[in-house]
Formats: C-alpha cells, sequence, structure tokens
C-alpha cells in the first residue's frame, strides 16, 4: 500500500504519530459529515425508513471488519464505556468469582468492573505489567493465562494494550477461560481497524471499541459485537427505535413487548443520528477497501529498522512477537528527562502521547518515512 496521506487534510509540516489518541479526519468523512448537517436544513428531506437504512448498513459494515455472523450481532453505541456497561449489566456471575483482566488498562474497561464486584461481591485479579519490556508479551499472557481458575467469570482484556502497545493471545485466553466456564470480553478501541479482528476465531464472547481513533469515525460513535451469551441480554435504555415493529411510525403507541432483532436492542438512543452514521459508513468503507491487514502490514514496513537505531540509545520497545506496529510503547531510558524530550518533540513538530512510563507511538497509513526520521532524530538526539 502506498501512503494515504492525500485522503486526510493534516498540516504538512506537522508529524502526526498519535492515532492512538485519536484518528485524523478522513476528507470523505469531512464531506459526509457536512452533508448530513445541511441535510437538516429541509426536515422533509428525511423519510422514516432513513431512521434504519443507514444504521443497518453501518452495521453490517462493522460485522464485515470483525467477522461477525451480520448486522444483528451489531450495535451502535456512543462510547466503549457504554458497551462495557451492557457487559457488565448482562454478565452471568456468583458472589465469590473473579474476573481477571490486566494491569493498568484502560479505565472504560476497568470501572465497569470494580462496580460489578461491589454489587455483586466478585473480586479483580489483575496480572501484573511486567517491567522489563524483555519479554514482557510472553510473562505478560502467561501471568493472565495463569490468572484463570475455577471461580473465573469473566476475562476483560484488550487485543492490544493502550499504552505499552502489548499484543494479549486472546486465542489461547479464550481457550483457557472457556476451560472453566467464564467468557472473554475485549475492548478492541486500540486495534479494530488497525489489526485484523475475527471474533469468532479468536474465541470472544463480546467486543466493544469506541470509534473515533483506528475506526476513523466521530467522537461520540462506538460499535459493539454481541455474542450468544449477550445477544438476548437487557439492554440499559428501553428507547422505542430498539423495539418491535418500530419502522411503523403511525403505529408507535402499540406497545411492543419484544425488542427488534439481535443486538439492535442494545443501540443507544437516537442512534439513528444522521451527521454521525454516514460519517461512521465513510470511515468503515474506506477501513474496509484498505483492508485492516495491508494497515497492519503498511505500519510494519514504516517502522523496520528504526526500534534498533532507537535501543542503541537506550529506548526500549516490547519484542516484536507481542508488539502490534500501529501502537507501541517505548520505554525510556533513566537518564532522560521526560520534559525535556517532550519539548523537543514539540519543536521538532511530532505528536505523540505520554501514556505511564511510555512514549506511545501510533502511526497509521498516512504517515511516510519522513515521520520515522523525524522521531528518530529526537530520540537519538540524547547521548
Ligand atoms: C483502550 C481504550 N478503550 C477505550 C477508550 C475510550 O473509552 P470511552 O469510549 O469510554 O471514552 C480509550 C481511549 O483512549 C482507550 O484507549
Amino acid at each position: 500500500m502506498e501512503c494515504q496521506q492525500h485522503l486526510f487534510s493534516l498540516p504538512p509540516e506537522r508529524h502526526y504519530l498519535n492515532g492512538a489518541y485519536m484518528s485524523p479526519q478522513l476528507k470523505s468523512v469531512e464531506a459526509a459529515g457536512i452533508a448530513g448537517l445541511l441535510r437538516k436544513n429541509n426536515p422533509a428531506n428525511f423519510s422514516a425508513q432513513d431512521f434504519f437504512d443507514q444504521p443497518e448498513i453501518l452495521r453490517t459494515l462493522f460485522a464485515q471488519l470483525v467477522h461477525a455472523a451480520g448486522p444483528e450481532e451489531i450495535a451502535l453505541i456512543p462510547s466503549a464505556s457504554y458497551g462495557m456497561a451492557i457487559v457488565a449489566k448482562n454478565l452471568p456471575a456468583r458472589r465469590g468469582q473473579n474476573i481477571v483482566m490486566a494491569e493498568q488498562q484502560f479505565p472504560s474497561h476497568v470501572y465497569p468492573w470494580m462496580a460489578l464486584c461491589q454489587e455483586k461481591g466478585l473480586s479483580l485479579k489483575t496480572a501484573p505489567m511486567p517491567q522489563s519490556s524483555v519479554a514482557r508479551g510472553r510473562t505478560w499472557n502467561q501471568l493472565l493465562l495463569d490468572a484463570i481458575d475455577d471461580n473465573t467469570c469473566m476475562v476483560a482484556l484488550p487485543q492490544v494494550h493502550w499504552s505499552t502497545g502489548t499484543r494479549f493471545d486472546l486465542a489461547a485466553l479464550s481457550a483457557k477461560a472457556h476451560a472453566v466456564g467464564a467468557l472473554l470480553v475485549v475492548d478492541g478501541t486500540q486495534s479494530v481497524g488497525a489489526l485484523p479482528m475475527d471474533v469468532r476465531a479468536l474465541g470472544i464472547d463480546a467486543l466493544v471499541c469506541a470509534g473515533y481513533k483506528w475506526l476513523m469515525s466521530p467522537y461520540g460513535t462506538g460499535y459493539a459485537w454481541l455474542g450468544p451469551s449477550f445477544i438476548a441480554g437487557q439492554p440499559l435504555e428501553e428507547n422505542w427505535i430498539n423495539r418491535a415493529n418500530s419502522e411503523d411510525f403511525s403505529r408507535l403507541v402499540e406497545y411492543q413487548p419484544a425488542y427488534q432483532a439481535g443486538a439492535r436492542r442494545f443501540d443507544v438512543g437516537e442512534r439513528s443520528n444522521f451527521i454521525q452514521v454516514p460519517m461512521c459508513i465513510a470511515a468503515l468503507q474506506q477501513i474496509l477497501d484498505w483492508g485492516p491487514a495491508n494497515i497492519q502490514e503498511y505500519c510494519h514496513t514504516l517502522l523496520a529498522g528504526f526500534p534498533e537505531k532507537w535501543e542503541q540509545h537506550g529506548f526500549l520497545l516490547d519484542e516484536p512477537s507481542h508488539r502490534a506496529s500501529h501502537l507501541f510503547g517505548v520505554s525510556l531510558p533513566n537518564h532522560i528527562a521526560l520534559a525535556i524530550l517532550q519539548e523537543r518533540l514539540q519543536a521538532a513538530g511530532i505528536s505523540i502521547s505520554v501514556r505511564g512510563a511510555f512514549l506511545r507511538v501510533s502511526p497509521n497509513v498516512y504517515n511516510n518515512a519522513t515521520d520515522m526520521e523525524a522521531l528518530t532524530e529526537v530520540l537519538t538526539s540524547f547521548n
């Protein structure tokens, strides 16, 4: 794949290596948003059918991206926390059971379990983050496997850790989880879109993603795939459009006990958002067109040779077998003051994030070798 910078409006003099913070906007997504905004100038533009057709297209696209069976398995949600709240509400769990997760997960994938533990008398078992980047991935995955026991009701993990970039071996973890009767619930916010995802092949029970990072969707959008353990559960809200026959606007007060089929019952209210849904459609169409495997390969090629140069200056990454190429944490050598490094990055026009003890570098298809060279110049400017 060639660099796709021409499809975005990034300022050419900046080096945006921060897709894990927020993706830049595709021009096609911008155009869809503007068209959606203008459409309401004349509300007669909206038919009843419009409330349903576009969300169905969006579900279908996300289903393709994660290899779901079809749109009926997808819920349209406003954030990762909303999706995790659906899981928390419907998780089968008994007093005394535990939830296994990794240390320093993103808060949206931790607070719901803390609350659930209080409510249901469960406990959290957290596999500590290995301090050394040498074999971090292997050690951490093993600690997680060891933490799963007969009392585990859920393993809650990302595919890629949001600050270290460590990859978790979801297939092995789901096999162990399922062997003890536990469910695997995955936060795909920092991977889906840039890394292939196959919910069935990996044995995932629920997958939740915020949309504004690797899925290039607007802020305030997200997607959830709900597997058989969750799909017939209780939604967080009882909104009218999620009920059977809501397509017939003339009969809405013939109140319906049944929901729309499948995961549609979990949709957030007003999910037909006429600005955001077309933007999300444009974004997912583009990502499917590129293909997550090609996006990952592009980032892999972009990275080639650079980690070795950084490592010579004491900046360490997870081992290649357990890191992704679109998001990775770089740990700093002791003698480097973070504030000075940040000043130099800023002066060089480089956007990356500091998360915990890591510099988080997160390239995508709009980046090129110049961006990586600019970063390398800063990292190797310390003696
Ligand atoms: C791993 C991960 N999950 C979720 C989110 C966003 O959560 P929410 O949609 O609840 O704001 C982020 C944001 O940085 C994240 O890194």
